[in-house]
């Protein structure tokens, strides 16, 4: 029963495997080539909380302008957080950079999953699948769409996150023991592990699974008992706080045109490292002031709207216009350019409203 499952899954995987830029096609060896763990790499860390959509052109991107890990680490850390913005949770951003670091002085990636667990920003999961993924060795590999197959399979009817060690015991069941590197082997650990997501991703969905299509359906203990999109049983949402801040388009008239101020945020908090509009001190836990960084006439422009992981936050935007220089790192912008500046999606919307006045007033 155990071994038949994974048989089964990697006949459908052969098959039904999504074709991503940063996959290995089921029936090829792993490739010999020392940025195939780079790649790898950099797909699961961009992967984590963020869709296989919204990954695509980041890691063509990266893999542009840094083919190998020696390249992002030679890279400055402003460009590499940059060229992230939009991609949301920039600490894995930040770890990124210290773990391009560390990997060049080691002189590559390490090979076991132990090893990888010590490399900044690698948690549980991203040291198992790049294992499985990246050196085709075995390692239990479980993210949300793993945890959502297993909890149905096994009807598992006890609540996240209690469940998660009887998951991990029935993942690791179900997980073929392979030798070496082979991708083309049936029992590829690599295979094994993109194929649960697959499954997760495109057929055991959260709301509506597709039990007519899956390949497991006649194993599964969900299924038998009905309603399998009940499980996994989730514990109840706690409800975001709502919160208040305001951030200053400070404009003055350059040389060549109009410029803006742009703050370069802390490293330590939120957006750190990034750039983004100044701000009246607003957190996750905590409203704003509403303090200006700057005295002068402030013309209210509306607000923006954006959704974290722990809050909600409503960012009214106020234009000031002043040539006098807030405190803080920073630098003059050209507002023509701001597309540019590499601002996360909170600040590129708050950009937008500035632009859309713009275009009422021209
Ligand atoms: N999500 C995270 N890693 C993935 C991968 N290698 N393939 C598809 N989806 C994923």
């Amino acid at each position: 029963m155990t071994a038949s499952i994974s048989d089964i899954l990697l006949d459908w995987y052969a098959n039904h495997a999504r074709e991503l830029p940063w996959r290995n096609p089921p029936g090829k060896a792993v490739p010999n080539d020392a940025a195939w763990p780079y790649r790898v790499w950099l797909s699961e860390v961009m992967l984590q909380q963020t869709t296989v959509a919204a990954v695509k052109p980041y890691f063509a991107k990266f893999t542009a302008t840094w083919p190998t890990v020696f390249d992002l680490a030679a890279e400055d850390e402003g460009a590499v957080m940059a060229a992230w913005a939009g991609l949301g949770y920039y600490s894995r951003a930040r770890n990124l950079v210290k773990c391009a670091a560390q990997v060049a002085e080691l002189g590559g990636f390490p090979e076991t999953e132990e090893e990888l667990r010590k490399l900044p920003g690698l948690g549980a999961y991203a040291a198992a699948s790049i294992t499985a993924i990246a050196f085709g060795k075995r390692a239990v590999v479980i993210d949300a769409n793993v945890e959502r197959v297993v909890s149905r399979l096994f009807a598992i009817e006890e609540p996240l996150p209690a469940s998660r060690k009887a998951i991990r015991a029935h993942a690791d069941a179900i997980t073929p023991h392979a030798i070496g590197t082979d991708q083309s082997s049936d029992f590829a650990p690599g295979n094994f592990a993109q194929a649960m997501m697959d499954l997760g991703a495109q057929i055991c969905t959260n709301k509506a699974p597709r039990c007519l299509l899956c390949p497991l359906a006649n194993h599964c203990e969900g299924r038998k008992l009905g309603e399998p999109e009940r499980l996994p049983i989730k514990p109840p949402k706690k409800a975001k706080p709502e919160r208040l801040g305001t951030a200053f388009w400070i404009e003055r008239g350059g040389e060549g045109g109009r410029e803006v101020w742009i703050a370069t945020r802390p490293a330590q908090g939120m957006f750190g490292g990034m750039r983004g509009l100044p701000d009246d001190g607003w957190t996750a836990r905590e409203d704003g002031s509403g303090q200006q960084p700057i005295s002068g006439q402030g013309k209210d422009l509306g607000a923006v709207r954006h959704t974290f992981t722990h809050a909600h936050l409503t960012l009214k935007v106020v234009r000031i216009k002043s040539t006098t220089q807030p405190d803080g790192d920073g630098e003059w912008w050209p507002v023509e350019r701001i597309g540019q500046a590499g601002l996360p999606t909170l600040f590129a919307k708050a950009a937008r409203l500035i632009e859309a006045q713009d275009d009422d007033a021209s």
